[in-house]
C-alpha cells in the first residue's frame, strides 16, 4: 500500500490541465466520494494494526497534497478568467493631469531670460555661508543688526557659519573667483529669522545682478533697470530711484515702478502713491572691490537685488506670501507655463 501511495503522490505532482473543467474532473477522480484516495481510505481499514500509524500518516499527507494541488490549479484558472473578463477595450482611457511650474519658478525664469538677452550670465552658489561672504566682505560693520541671531539663522558661532540672508554673498564668491569684466545674475534661496506673516517669510528667493567693468556708471545702472522693468511689467512702465543705504553700495538706491494695477493713479496695492518698490541697487562700494582684490582705480560697477516672491505677488496680484509656500494644488493649478 505504501508503494501505491508513493506512486499516486508522484502522479498528482505531475498533473497539468488546460481548463477549469479538467480541474473538476481531477477532483472527482482523486478526492470524490468514489475517488481513488477515498478508496485507499477504505483499504486502510484492513491494514494490520502495527502498520496503521505509518501508513495513516502518509495517506493523510497524500490527501492534503492532492487537495492543495487542485486548489492551486483552480485559482490559476479563476484568476485568468476574471482578469480577461474585466478588460473592456472600449472604455475611455484614464486621463492624468499635467503638472505646472511654480509661480516663483515662472517669474525667476522670466527675469533670467530678460537679463540673458542683455548679455548677463547666470551663477548659483552656496546657501550655507560664512560671515565673510554674507557680511564682512560686503562692508557690514561689526555691530550691524543683521549679524544678530535675531535676524539671521546661524549654524555655528565662532567660526560663524550661517544660512545666507541675501544673494549678495554670491557677488563676493564670483568676484573672488574671476577677474572683471563680470556681468552676471545670481538667483537663489535666502533665509531670515522672521515671523511668518502675509508679507514676510523666513525662506524666500532673490535675484542679484552684478556688472563690473571699466567706466561703468550710475547711468548704465538706471538704463539697465529701466529696460528690465519695461520687459517685465509692460512697455508703459516707468521707474524712479530713491536714495537709500546699503553697506555694499555707494551711492545706494531703491527702485520703484509705476503701479501696474492703477497705472500710477493710486490704489490699495501702491498705497495710493502710484509707485511700488521692487528692488535695491547701487554702485559697488570701492571697499567691496578691494576685499575681492579688484583694483578700484581701474574698475567700477553696479549691483542690484530683488525678491522673486515680491515680483510674483505684484504680477499675479497675490496678497499673501504664504500661498507661495503652502503648495495648495488649487492655487498652483492656476499657473500655466511652457
Ligand atoms: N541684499 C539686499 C537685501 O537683501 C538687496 C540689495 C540691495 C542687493 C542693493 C544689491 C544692492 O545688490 O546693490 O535687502
Amino acid at each position: 500500500m505504501l508503494k501505491k501511495i508513493e506512486d499516486l503522490r508522484e502522479e498528482i505532482s505531475k498533473i497539468n490541465v488546460t481548463s477549469l473543467a479538467d480541474v473538476e474532473e481531477l477532483r472527482i477522480k482523486y478526492l470524490g466520494k468514489k475517488g481513488i484516495i477515498s478508496a485507499l481510505f477504505e483499504d486502510f481499514r484492513n491494514v494490520p494494526q502495527q502498520e496503521k500509524k505509518e501508513i495513516g500518516l502518509v495517506l493523510n499527507y497524500l490527501k492534503t497534497e492532492a487537495q492543495e494541488k487542485i486548489n492551486d490549479l483552480k485559482s490559476q484558472f479563476e484568476a485568468k478568467t476574471s482578469r480577461s473578463q474585466q478588460i473592456d477595450l472600449t472604455m475611455q482611457g484614464i486621463s492624468f493631469s499635467v503638472g505646472s511650474r511654480h509661480p516663483v519658478s515662472i517669474i525667476k525664469n522670466q527675469i533670467c531670460e530678460i537679463f540673458s538677452t542683455l548679455g548677463y550670465t547666470l551663477s548659483e552658489n552656496r546657501e550655507i555661508e560664512d560671515d565673510w561672504h554674507v557680511f564682512s566682505a560686503l562692508n557690514f560693520p561689526p555691530e550691524h543688526p543683521a549679524r544678530d541671531m535675531q535676524d539671521t539663522f546661524f549654524i555655528s558661532k565662532n567660526p560663524d557659519i550661517l544660512l545666507r540672508t541675501h544673494t549678495s554673498s554670491v557677488q563676493i564668491r564670483v568676484m573672488e573667483s574671476q577677474p572683471p569684466p563680470i556681468r552676471a545674475i545670481f538667483p537663489g534661496r535666502v533665509y531670515r529669522n522672521e515671523a511668518i506673516s502675509a508679507r514676510a517669510h523666513c525662506i524666500f528667493h532673490q535675484i542679484e545682478g552684478l556688472y563690473i567693468d571699466k567706466n561703468v556708471s550710475f547711468a548704465d545702472l538706471k538704463q539697465t533697470l529701466l529696460v528690465f522693468a519695461k520687459e517685465m511689467f509692460g512697455q508703459q512702465t516707468e521707474i524712479r530711484l530713491r536714495p537709500s543705504f546699503f553697506p555694499f553700495t555707494e551711492p545706494s538706491a531703491e527702485m520703484d515702478i509705476s503701479c501696474s494695477l492703477c497705472g500710477g493713479k493710486g490704489c490699495a496695492i501702491c498705497k495710493q502713491t502710484g509707485w511700488v518698490e521692487i528692488l535695491g541697487c547701487g554702485m559697488v562700494d570701492p571697499n567691496v572691490l578691494e576685499n575681492c582684490y579688484i583694483d578700484k582705480n581701474i574698475y567700477s560697477g553696479f549691483a542690484f537685488g530683488m525678491g522673486i516672491e515680491r515680483i510674483a505677488m505684484l504680477k499675479y496680484r497675490i496678497n499673501d506670501i504664504r500661498l507661495l509656500f503652502e503648495n495648495d494644488i488649487r492655487f498652483l493649478e492656476q499657473f500655466q507655463s511652457v
